[in-house]
């Protein structure tokens, strides 16, 4: 059965739900977004997805979206569709104009607002086993911080871990392993987590800041600082975290194992830990 999709202020047939040529996302990625997920029909830490998406309407001066419709429409998609496991994909755009301009429109600002859920299947058997990951320059701008659809850079990253058969890219910027191209980074190195500060150069995630605090309560030591990629032989352990991925192992990088090549007591903890949660 087709998807039904929202699409500013309309429930449609997922192929009636187009948007202008002028949509200024498609000519200039001039839009923001947010993908979340759906535990039983649930959406998870929805509300944390809907303030980081009107904080990056905000730094990119754009009106900020009706959260309220938008939880609103979330539960409707889930709905309509009848999903129980699934993804929420929300997107703003700055919309589309009478002509392409770098700058703003000169009138009101009038959004494009989109939101998909889909069905979405856990990555079991890699939660099991463990990832790999390669390392790739980070060649992004300095707003990471702003989930921004202009993600050529992690587009282009993505695919360098494709082919060279891996799940995910591990930005290096300064030497340092800082974020994946669509997740964050930890590590543990005698015995504490290190992960990259949240700043302007990472997204700061949703699910990085929920396993941070999970991993406090559990007892663990944590450093919100970066960690060298000359030092990842000596970490015990990697592994990343995102919506879809939630804690995800990392057993090889760049080809080079990581502690004895399986998932790790921490990351073990910490999957665990997240099960309970959500
Ligand atoms: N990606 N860093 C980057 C660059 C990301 O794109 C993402 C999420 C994360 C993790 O954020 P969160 O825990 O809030 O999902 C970190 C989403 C899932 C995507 O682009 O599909």
């Amino acid at each position: 059965m087709a998807l039904t999709v929202y699409l500013n202020g309309q429930y449609l047939p997922h192929e009636q739900a187009t948007v202008s040529i002028e949509d200024r996302a498609f000519l200039l990625a001039d839009g923001i977004y947010e993908v979340a997920r759906v535990y039983g029909g649930k959406p998870f830490c929805l509300d944390a997805h809907l303030q980081r998406l009107a904080r990056s309407a905000r730094e990119l001066r754009m009106p900020e979206p009706d959260l309220a419709e938008l939880a609103r429409v979330s539960d409707e998609l889930l709905s309509v569709n009848n999903l129980s496991e699934a993804t929420i994909y929300m997107q703003v755009t700055r919309g589309a104009y009478a002509a392409r301009t770098h700058a703003f429109p000169a009138g009101p600002v009038k959004l494009n607002v989109l939101a998909v859920a889909r069905p979405f299947s856990a990555p079991e058997t890699l939660w099991e086993k463990g990832a790999t990951a390669v390392t790739v320059p980070d060649q992004r701008w300095a707003r990471c911080d702003i989930k921004s659809t202009a993600l050529l850079p992690n587009v282009l990253a993505k695919q360098t871990a494709n082919e060279a058969g891996a799940f995910e890219a591990i930005f290096v910027k300064d030497g340092y392993a800082i974020e994946g191209s669509s997740s964050n980074f930890m590590a543990v190195r005698d015995g504490v987590i290190y992960t990259y500060p949240a700043c302007n150069y990472i997204l700061c995630g949703i699910t990085r800041n929920v396993v941070l605090d999970l991993a406090r309560k559990l007892g663990y030591t944590v450093r919100e600082e970066g960690i060298p990629v000359a030092a990842l032989d000596q970490c015990s352990e990697a592994w990343m975290t995102s919506t879809t991925s939630e804690v995800m192992p990392f057993i090889s990088i760049d080809g080079k194992q990581v502690g004895d090549g399986r998932p790790g007591p921490v990351a073990r903890a910490l999957q665990e830990a997240f099960r309970q949660l959500r």
